[in-house]
């Protein structure tokens, strides 16, 4: 489909992200189904309005970057990053840094901050939260939420760590401050180093196998020494000790 490789060539000089390190039958669906929506019947001409109107290349951009997210996605992994994985974290380490990288909304860098407050008091925790998409990170600055996407949170939680205003509920300083939000693209931005664990969850699934090689490279090169990868769900990684990576639980690779 030689249409669609020079309109992934032309996307990448104008955006800077590189179509061809994620799967290519899904992506090329899912801009299809845009581009018809839209009404454009070709690549090329759509191409060209998307240089034009803003409108539509934030459309793009958002279809791109699927950005489904929630607190404490799956939480059964979340309870085993509590009380297996943080404690063997913090045993030696009264500092940590958290990476969430590809974190959307916010909902899971502001889970991660509330189980160390909750449960890892005494901890001086640094998060660096990271996505591609703008704007979701402005969504995740904010850190407002409606009600629906607390529904998992216990009472006590909600009371404590959330301000409910007109219906919504804003997360309070005291996480937010724990947190710095920042552009990121996993492809092609330099990576943070020294990092105790990295949550890096339900995006992976989006690229190729050789564009997941780089990153889990990567990853293992921006871990500290017995630090900790948490990936998603479906995310297994074949072969870690490729990147210096032990699996310790399913879906928890440490550093050797
Ligand atoms: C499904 S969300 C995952 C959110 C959260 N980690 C979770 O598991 O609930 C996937 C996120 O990956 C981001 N993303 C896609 N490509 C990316 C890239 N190349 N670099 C960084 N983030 C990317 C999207 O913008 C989106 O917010």
């Amino acid at each position: 489909m030689p249409e669609y490789i020079d309109f992934i060539s032309r996307i990448k000089l104008k955006l800077g992200i590189d179509l061809n390190l994620y799967k290519e039958t899904q992506m090329r669906r899912r801009i299809t189904t845009l581009r018809n929506k839209r009404g454009y019947p070709d690549f090329s001409s759509y191409f060209t309005a998307l240089t034009t109107e803003e409108t539509l290349l934030q459309e793009f951009l958002d279809r791109l970057t699927i950005n489904v997210t929630e607190f404490y996605r799956n939480p059964k992994r979340w309870d085993i990053l509590q009380k297996r994985i943080l404690p063997l974290l913090t045993k030696q380490n009264k500092q940590m840094t958290i990476w969430s990288a590809a974190c959307s909304t916010g909902e899971e860098p502001y889970s991660l901050a509330i189980m160390m407050k909750e449960n890892f008091p005494n901890i001086a925790c640094r998060i660096i939260a990271t996505d591609l998409d703008e704007n979701v990170l402005k969504k995740a600055k904010q850190g407002t939420y409606q009600a629906q996407a607390l529904r998992e949170l216990p009472p006590t939680i909600k009371k404590k760590y959330f301000a409910e205003q007109q219906g919504m509920y804003k997360i309070k300083d005291t996480l937010k401050e724990m947190i710095r939000f920042k552009q990121h693209n996993l492809l092609a931005d330099a990576y943070p180093s020294d990092v105790d664990l990295i949550v890096c969850r339900n995006v992976l699934i989006y690229f190729t196998d050789d564009a997941k090689a780089i990153i889990y490279h990567r990853m293992g090169k921006a871990l500290r020494q017995s630090g900790v990868l948490f990936v998603g769900s479906t995310e297994q990684i074949f072969s870690p000790t490729n990147y210096n990576l032990d699996l310790i639980e399913t879906f928890f690779y440490q550093k050797v």
